[in-house]
Order: structure tokens, then C-alpha cells, then sequence
């Protein structure tokens, strides 16, 4: 029965809101390889370690392609957005659990591994919560009742979460202050908010795996500096953490040099290592209408996708190797369109969901 209800609760939230995606002008498609004829390499089974992706439940409830392509080559869900305080949270006393459970369920039946995405962020959270009016005291019961109630939630089904994403800026500083770039959190909460929220998690599933997630650590030293000391010093205080996620929005121009030196910093620290939201991009989020999917910019992609198998591969002892999550399926669903209002082609498979020359670059790289 609830499966029924749940299914009808997303079919209707489905036509509500589907994942916007900016109208682009159409583009031909990418030359596509075929397999190796007799010989199908997929992604999930050429890795030694878990391969993700980040999804929407209502692409998922309704495009097969998109379903078919999660399923034949991945093992690993994280969840784009049906976990962030908007979605899960919409008010101060509800919880909406729709979404969420959606892509649990669905990870469950086919045995694939959940990363909850995220509990404590400085962005897109609801009015309510940019609005409340508490005091530190009341925040603090905000942020561990959530905590307590959505990992409690999930006990036993999500195998990890990010557990606060983003708390630095570029320059390494603790995101603090009411402008967008600030943070709700360290504001009412002090700086050390993000302790306490590790161990408010590790309260509510005491097996789950635990990361700090970011971004940047490849182009800023400062901040890979600021999330090294976290990290050490929430070790050091025993505070449970077990993981740090890279996101790796990158693009085809980004320093290898910047990733390997961010790649080995981190892996020796000890944690579990999860590149968590990789994609490629063209424009390195500058508009330019002008760009592309031309045969030189999917061959570079191809390049630093095979680059960035192989650096993992080759910085990341193999019990620290969490996995590699590309952030959306298809080069469709890709965030980057509607974040910067035009084409982008960032991700391994295309706006129909048939495997990129970038593809066959992660084929090579984790087989090379
Ligand atoms: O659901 C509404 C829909 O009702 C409305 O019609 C539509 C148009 O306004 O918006 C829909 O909500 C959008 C939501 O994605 C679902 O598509 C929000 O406006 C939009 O801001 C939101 O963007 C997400 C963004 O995080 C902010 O939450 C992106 O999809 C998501 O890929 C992106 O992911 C982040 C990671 O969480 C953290 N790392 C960076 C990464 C990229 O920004």
C-alpha cells in the first residue's frame, strides 16, 4: 500500500516540479564508440571500487533510459537533492520523506549503495530556516533534532552522508555572516557547529560512514589547507569521521598537478576518499554562447576523465578508495545548464544517455 501511495505522492510531485532543465538548442551528438563487440566493458564492473551517480526520483520514476543506464552501470546512488533541508524539511515541524525514499527503495531492491546528500549546508535551505528567529539554544535543538531524525530515518539503508558540505570558502575561511556566501550554522551556532554534527550523526547511526564534502580542493591550497586542519583536528578530538568527499566540478582545462596534490594531501589523512560530484565542463562556468561540443573539447574531456581515473587509482591506497560519483547521468540532466543558463556536455553519457568518447576515457583509465 505505502509503495502505492509513495508512487502516486512522486508521480504528482513528478508533473509538479520535474527537474528543470534549460530549453538548449539542440546539438548533434557526440561521435559514440560502440563496445568492443563480444566484450562489454561497464563502468561498475571495471572499477575496483564503487562507481556512483547523483539522481533526481522524478527522472528516475519516469525516463527508462535514464533508470536503465543507472542500473546497467552503476553502484552507487547519492542523492541530488531529495535529501537537502528543502526537499526533506519543508517545514519546521514536517518531513517529506517522498523523494528520498524513492531513490532508497530503489537502491535497496537492485542492492545498490546510498550516499545521503546532505545534512547541514549554507545554501538553498528553506525560508523557514533562513527566517527562524531562535536563539543559539533553539538552532542547536533544530540542527540535532534534524540530524537524529533523518539519519534515524535511513538507519541501515544509507551506507554514509555527507554530513556538513561546503563550511569553507576559497580562501579557506569558515563560511560565517547572512550574505549568500555565509553560513546559517556558524553564525548561531560558533565554529565548532560542525563537531557537534558529526556526532549528533554518528548518535543517530552509529554505523553509518561519516564525510565532510567540498569543493575546490584542487585550484585553492587555502582551503585544502582549512579542510586538512578540520580534518586533523576533529580526529585528533576523536570526533567520528570517516570520509572526505572531492566534489570535482572541473573542467577540461583544470590542473592535473592541482587534483593529484589534492588527491594524496587528503588520502593521507586516513579517511575514506569519495571524489563525490565529478563533472567535466567546457566553459569553467564562464557564459560563453560560443562553446561547443566540438571533436577537440570531448576529445580533452575524454583525457582528463581517463587522467582522473588514474590519479585516484594511483594516490588512493585501495582501502580508502570510498568511489567516484559523477553528479547527474546524462549531459540532460546536468545541473551546469540551469545553473549557467546554456549548453553544457559535462558528464560520460549524453542528452539521450548513449556512452561519450569521456565514457570510454574512464574505461581506459580505470583499466590502464
Ligand atoms: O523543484 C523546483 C521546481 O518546482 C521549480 O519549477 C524549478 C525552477 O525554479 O526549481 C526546482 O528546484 C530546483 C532544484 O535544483 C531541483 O531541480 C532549484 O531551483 C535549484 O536551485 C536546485 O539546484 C540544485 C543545487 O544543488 C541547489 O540545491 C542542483 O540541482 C544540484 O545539482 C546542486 O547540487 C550541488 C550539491 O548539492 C553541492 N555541490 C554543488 C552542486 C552543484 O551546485
Amino acid at each position: 500500500m505505502k509503495k502505492i501511495v509513495l508512487f502516486i505522492c512522486l508521480l504528482l510531485a513528478a508533473i509538479a516540479c520535474k527537474k528543470s532543465n534549460v530549453s538548449v538548442t539542440p546539438v548533434t551528438p557526440p561521435v559514440v564508440q560502440p563496445p568492443v563487440a563480444g566484450v562489454e566493458d561497464i563502468l561498475k564492473t571495471t572499477a575496483t571500487f564503487p562507481m556512483g551517480v547523483a539522481i533526481d526520483p522524478s527522472l528516475l520514476l519516469n525516463n527508462k533510459k535514464y533508470r536503465d543506464v543507472i542500473l546497467k552501470e552503476h553502484n552507487s546512488l547519492t542523492t541530488e537533492n531529495a535529501m537537502k533541508w528543502q526537499a526533506i524539511h519543508p517545514s519546521e515541524n514536517s518531513y517529506n520523506y517522498g523523494g528520498a525514499d524513492y531513490i532508497v527503495d530503489f537502491a535497496v531492491e537492485n542492492k545498490m549503495r546510498v550516499h545521503g546528500h546532505t545534512l547541514l549546508w549554507h545554501a538553498y535551505n528553506p525560508t523557514w530556516l533562513n527566517n527562524y528567529k531562535g536563539d543559539s539554544t533553539a538552532f542547536e535543538s533544530l540542527m540535532k533534532k534534524h540530524i537524529l531524525e533523518v539519519v534515524g530515518h535511513y538507519k541501515g539503508k544509507v551506507t554514509s552522508w555527507d554530513v556538513v558540505n561546503e563550511a569553507f570558502d576559497d580562501r579557506g575561511s569558515l563560511r560565517k555572516g547572512s550574505t549568500t556566501e555565509g553560513s546559517i550554522w556558524s553564525t548561531k551556532l560558533g565554529n565548532d557547529y560542525i563537531a557537534r554534527a558529526f556526532q549528533y550523526a554518528a548518535e543517530a547511526d552509529p554505523k553509518a560512514l561519516l564525510f565532510y564534502n567540498d569543493y575546490g580542493q584542487e585550484y585553492s591550497p587555502s582551503k585544502l589547507r582549512a579542510i586538512i586542519s578540520l580534518i586533523t583536528d576533529l580526529q585528533k578530538r576523536k570526533i567520528p569521521i570517516h570520509g572526505v568527499g572531492l566534489q570535482f566540478h572541473i573542467n577540461i582545462n583544470s590542473d592535473i598537478a592541482g587534483i593529484e596534490s589534492a588527491l594524496s594531501q587528503l588520502a593521507a589523512t586516513g579517511l575514506k576518499i569519495h571524489i563525490s560530484e565529478l563533472d567535466v565542463n567546457f566553459s569553467n562556468f564562464q557564459k560563453n554562447a560560443s562553446i561547443t561540443f566540438s571533436d577537440a573539447n570531448s576529445m580533452a574531456q575524454k583525457k582528463i576523465y581517463k587522467q582522473v581515473m588514474k590519479s585516484y587509482r594511483k594516490l588512493v591506497p585501495p582501502a580508502q578508495q570510498f568511489g567516484i560519483t559523477c553528479w547527474n547521468v546524462g549531459d540532460a540532466d546536468s545541473w551546469l545548464r540551469s545553473a549557467i543558463q546554456q549548453n553544457e556536455w559535462p558528464l560520460p553519457f549524453d542528452d539521450n544517455y548513449l556512452r561519450k568518447p569521456a565514457y570510454f576515457g574512464i574505461i581506459e583509465g580505470l583499466k590502464e
